[in-house]
């Protein structure tokens, strides 16, 4: 497979990713307002910290390239009113981001940018273990 190289091209796949972590910071905040059980609810708002974090991440690398972060993100999918469907929601966001990172990490011809992409993939492998593990509680 051929490497991705131009600098232009890799400022479009890192803002597409730093939508994201805006669209994940936003729901996880608003849902860890609503979740009426402790426990998944201070998972869900630490877990927003570092998606704000990745964030920032993003916008370094897209600067120092020579764009500007996009916040054009789409509507909110926050999941459905109860904590399972939240849940849910979240595990489907963080998977969502692992199989772009993966793909990105293979594709993309940049030290510095694999570099931290591969940082974050290990960070949204554990967000899913943190909110899968909180998902078997509610099913037992
Ligand atoms: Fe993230
Ligand atoms: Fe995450």
């Amino acid at each position: 497979m051929e490497k991705i190289v131009e600098v232009e091209e890799i400022i479009r796949l890192l803002n597409e990713d730093f939508v994201r972590e805006i669209e994940a910071t936003l729901i996880y905040v608003r849902n860890a307002f609503v979740m009426d059980q402790c426990d998944p609810s201070r998972v869900t708002e630490d877990i927003a910290i570092d998606e704000m974090r990745h964030m920032y991440w993003l916008a370094d690398l897209i600067v120092k390239r020579g764009g500007k972060p996009s916040m054009e993100h789409k509507e909110l999918e926050f999941g459905g009113d109860d904590l399972k469907s939240q849940l849910e929601r979240q595990i489907a966001l963080e998977t969502e981001g692992i199989e772009k990172y993966k793909q990105q990490i293979d594709a993309i011809n940049d030290a510095e940018v694999v570099g931290v992409l591969k940082h974050i993939l290990d960070e949204e492998k554990r967000h899913r273990k943190e909110f899968r593990m909180r998902l078997e509680r509610i099913d037992e």
